[in-house]
């Protein structure tokens, strides 16, 4: 998984797009992001629009970097510095009590923003050209239809939004495939103690080793967030997740009765599926890593929609911590 070159002048049109009010498909390390300038109400409003949003979702305000905070944010907590120095830009979301600058057509109506600094190049040498000196910032919620699988790469952009006239985007910014392929780690900083809104490659034994404390995940009045809603980031067709000792018999057992099947599993587990005989539309290999799964996910998520079989099979991944946001991912797209 390489990230091509910044395309300088790819970037500036971007800039111009988005500077006009224009809605440009942005590559970040994790997913690729639906930009906007996020103190123009009309842009901001039209992405919400492209996706099919409920306008009470709160969006991600993506800045150029630290320096930044506090011309979005008030009352910054000491911890929320000490988590910037350490992981921007990178992966991780910050949640915090919001400045009157930042418009409640942005915070879906609540008192807090979210900030995240992003480390993809095209996206932070974007950000660095367009912040100017009020440090302006770009809303960019997953560049997706709305309850749909998040577009790790530029192609799954044009399957789904695509570029107008026919689609919805003024511009996609091609940087590739995105490393990570799961959205950011969102943490909430807004009140009390520091809480997990949203699993991601910035682990909670990661935010505890730099914060020196426990970060528990977020209880259930937590703020509203779209990728903490049940069903979310789901294929068309319907996914079960099988215990990897159960998963050849039960995908045996399906396909034994006419139906067709999708599975992504481990190797010797597709073995034991090619044992029985039983016929499979698609078989992915999983990853064996948390890294590389998170990274293919999605990806692979579109690939066994497109098989067009009756039904997704995937093996249970293991239970270690650092797997949670992949578990965490699949149960959102089983449910
Ligand atoms: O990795 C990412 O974070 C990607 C890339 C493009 O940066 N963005 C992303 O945005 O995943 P989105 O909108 O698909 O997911 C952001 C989540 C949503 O569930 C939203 O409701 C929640 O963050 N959120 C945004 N602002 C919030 C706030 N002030 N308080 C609580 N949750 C918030
Ligand atoms: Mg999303």
């Amino acid at each position: 998984m390489t990230t091509p070159p910044v395309d300088l002048q790819a970037v500036e049109r971007a800039r111009a797009i988005l500077e006009a009010g224009g809605l440009v498909a942005l590559p970040t390390e994790t997913v690729y992001g639906l930009a906007a300038d996020a103190d123009n109400e009309a842009a901001v409003t039209a992405t919400f629009e492209a996706k099919g949003r409920p306008k009470d979702h709160p969006l991600i305000v993506h800045v150029c970097g630290p320096e930044a905070i506090d011309a979005w944010a008030e009352d910054v907590p000491e911890s929320a510095r000490v988590l910037a120095r350490a992981y921007w830009p990178g992966p991780l979301t910050l949640v915090l009590k919001k400045k009157p600058r930042c418009g409640l057509f942005v915070t879906g109506g609540q008192d807090t923003v979210a900030l995240r600094c992003p480390s993809h190049p095209w996206a932070h040498a974007l950000l660095k050209a367009f912040a100017g000196p009020t440090m302006k910032g770009l809303t960019a919620p997953s560049c997706n239809t709305f309850g749909r699988i998040s577009p790790s790469c530029a192609e799954h952009v044009r399957e789904d939004l695509g570029v107008k006239p026919e689609g919805k985007l003024d511009m996609i910014l091609d940087g590739g495939p995105c490393e990570f392929g799961i959205e950011s780690t969102m943490v909430n900083l807004s009140s009390g103690e520091p809480t997990i809104l949203r699993h991601g490659v910035v682990t909670r034994a990661m935010l505890e080793e730099t914060l020196g404390c426990p970060v528990p995940d977020a209880g259930s009045n937590a703020p509203r967030a779209s990728g903490r809603l049940k069903s979310h980031y789901a294929p068309r067709t319907k996914l079960e997740l099988v215990a990897p000792e159960a998963l050849a018999e039960r995908v045996a057992a399906w396909t034994q009765e006419g139906r067709t099947a999708a599975v992504m599993a481990r190797a010797s587990t597709l073995e034991a599926l090619e044992a029985l005989d039983a016929p499979v539309r698609l078989k992915l290999v999983s990853p064996e890593t948390h890294l590389e799964y998170g990274a293919r996910l999605y990806e692979a998520l579109h690939e066994l929609d497109h098989a067009g079989a009756d039904r997704i099979f995937i093996e249970m991944p293991p239970e270690a911590p650092e797997w949670t946001a992949v578990h965490d991912r699949l149960g959102r797209a089983a449910a």
